[in-house]
């Protein structure tokens, strides 16, 4: 490995670590103070309709930490096979869930065993057909040609290798499929300091 292939492998592992924790401390303490929107008050400045939100279990709404509103553009319809890249605690999958029905599968991808397990455990609250597979987006955990749609919320941002987020999401996408994603994107070269600094690629 060069020194810099080197340095990045060293920045992922340190920002992995700091994904996981930034995410759990969400999910476990939804009250504590966070530099970005989270929880109902997030999820109400994106349009989620009161409806869901008061259906989905309190938890999976609490710990939403999306950037924006995937479900806006997505159009999913009956029967659909979703796939969300970084399910978090639950909430986008869960909301899917209802679009697609008792016949259609929304598959939550998310690097944390911990989270997977919570989204888990909110989606089965509910009865929403999800289920949750450890694994990380620039990696898919499934077959080619296998989802209908593509969804994420505020995830891509925090990886280091986002054309291979890209790759995979073709890649599982059948013919016609669709991606519906909202997350952040930055209009200026950002500083080193800030690409460096684990904490805020993590939120
Ligand atoms: C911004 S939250 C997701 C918000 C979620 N859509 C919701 O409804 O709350 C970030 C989640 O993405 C997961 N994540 C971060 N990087 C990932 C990666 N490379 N692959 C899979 N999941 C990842 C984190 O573990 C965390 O649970």
């Amino acid at each position: 490995m060069t020194n810099a292939a080197d340095t990045q492998a060293s920045l992922e592992l340190v920002l992995k670590d700091e994904i996981i924790r930034m995410y759990e401390e969400v999910a476990d303490n939804p009250d504590a103070e966070f530099h970005f929107y989270h929880g109902r008050e997030a999820a109400e400045l994106f349009g989620y309709s009161t409806e869901w939100l008061d259906r989905a279990p309190a938890g999976a709404v609490n710990s939403f930490a999306g950037v924006g509103n995937p479900h806006e553009r997505a159009n999913l319809r009956r029967g659909e096979t979703v796939v969300d890249l970084g399910s978090g605690a639950g909430l986008d999958s869960i909301v899917a869930s209802w679009a697609v029905g008792d016949v259609g599968r929304v598959i939550g991808v998310d690097l944390n065993p911990t989270m997977c397990l919570k989204a888990q455990a909110h989606a089965d609250a509910t009865g929403a057909s999800m289920e949750c597979h450890e694994g990380r987006m620039e990696d898919l955990p499934l077959p080619d040609a296998s989802v209908d749609v593509v969804i994420s919320n505020g995830v891509i941002n925090l990886s280091f290798q986002k054309r291979k987020v890209v790759e995979e999401m073709f890649r599982v996408l059948r013919p016609g499929g669709r991606i519906s994603i909202t997350d952040i994107v930055s209009g200026k070269q950002l500083s080193q300091s800030i690409v460096n600094d684990p904490k805020l690629w993590a939120s």
